[in-house]
């Protein structure tokens, strides 16, 4: 059996012992305030026993990891119409690219870069009465945990310096693929953004992705189609234009976040989060990279 605690331990370590630990993200004023040296590591077995070690009760910015979360909700209310506004493609480009959508005709390639999210947004600015109040329950559902919350300095931030979002959000209007006015999606888009949660936090809630839906308290939220759509989304699109390096290296369906999050599951087997704030250069967590390399190579888990 896989001694999980062991691996962690080691990973940490080696962590906290590693000099370069990348670039904290500035172009949201309020994410530079993170401290470099922070690293937590928090994993969920198929049993649902929590292992983690360093910073993993600390809360911090989701950013991008929410995509997934906005995605599952919009797509469980649209069903497979879903994919007619937004693609199932990896993009190859960066996360805030707008060329491609140019190019084609506003239909974001997926939902996990930032226009796909925009377009998911509007999905859900669409169909909810208070999309921000009902996105925050849903999300503290699945977790079991109404301690989490959005960190609105953080969305105001972004609203201020949001200017690729605001290009992408009035491009895809301009091809009509956005219901609701831009500013009214950018709200929400930001305050999804802004979300403050820990590496456990995080694990309680993307636990559903390794465990066909089913969530700790074991309801079933997503279906188990559902889930192998949203996994095979999370392999081929979750980290941009590193899509096929975080692949060949680790070798699990993630998603990263700009506020040094990334979490990475094995289906029917365990999900893990780690955080470190410090950014390789296409975005993605540096030392959470290294660490997640190393834990799919000790263990010899990967979905390869
Ligand atoms: O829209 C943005 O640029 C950020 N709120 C989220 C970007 C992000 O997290 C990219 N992930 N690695």
């Amino acid at each position: 059996m896989v001694d999980f605690q062991n691996i962690l331990d080691a990973i940490t370590l080696e962590a906290n012992n590693t000099l370069d630990k990348g670039k904290i993200a500035s172009y949201i004023p309020e994410l530079a305030c993170a401290d470099k040296n922070k690293f937590g590591i928090a994993l969920l077995d198929k049993n649902g026993t929590l292992f983690s070690a360093g910073d993993t009760k600390e809360q911090f910015s989701v950013q991008s990891m929410t995509k997934v979360l906005t995605l599952s909700m919009a797509f469980d209310l649209l069903g497979d119409n879903l994919w007619e506004l937004v693609g199932v493609e990896p993009s190859g480009d960066p996360f805030n690219h707008l060329s491609l959508l140019e190019q084609e005709n506003g239909k974001p390639r997926n939902p996990l870069i930032n226009a796909g999210a925009i377009v998911v947004s509007d999905i859900l600015v669409s169909k909810l009465k208070n999309p921000r109040a009902e996105f925050l329950k849903y999300v503290q559902g699945i977790a079991n945990d109404s301690s989490i919350g959005y960190d609105v300095s953080v969305a105001e931030s972004e609203k201020r310096t949001g200017f690729r979002n605001y290009a992408a959000a009035y491009l895809i209007k301009s091809f009509g693929n956005l219901e609701n006015d831009v500013e009214t999606v950018l709200d929400f888009y930001f305050h999804q953004c802004s979300l403050s949660m820990s590496c456990e936090q995080l694990v309680n809630t993307f636990y559903i992705f390794a465990n066909r839906g089913k969530c700790l308290q074991d309801n079933q939220h997503l279906s188990l189609s559902q889930i192998k759509r949203i996994n095979a989304i999370m392999l081929s699109c979750g980290f941009y234009d590193e899509a096929g390096e975080f692949g060949f290296r680790v070798g699990l369906p993630g998603k990263s976040g700009v506020g040094g999050g990334i979490v990475a599951l094995l289906p029917d087997n365990f999900c893990v989060v780690t955080w470190s704030p410090g950014l390789n250069e296409k975005g993605n967590s540096k030392l959470g990279l290294q660490a997640l390399e190393k834990l799919t190579t000790d263990s010899g888990l990967s979905i390869f």
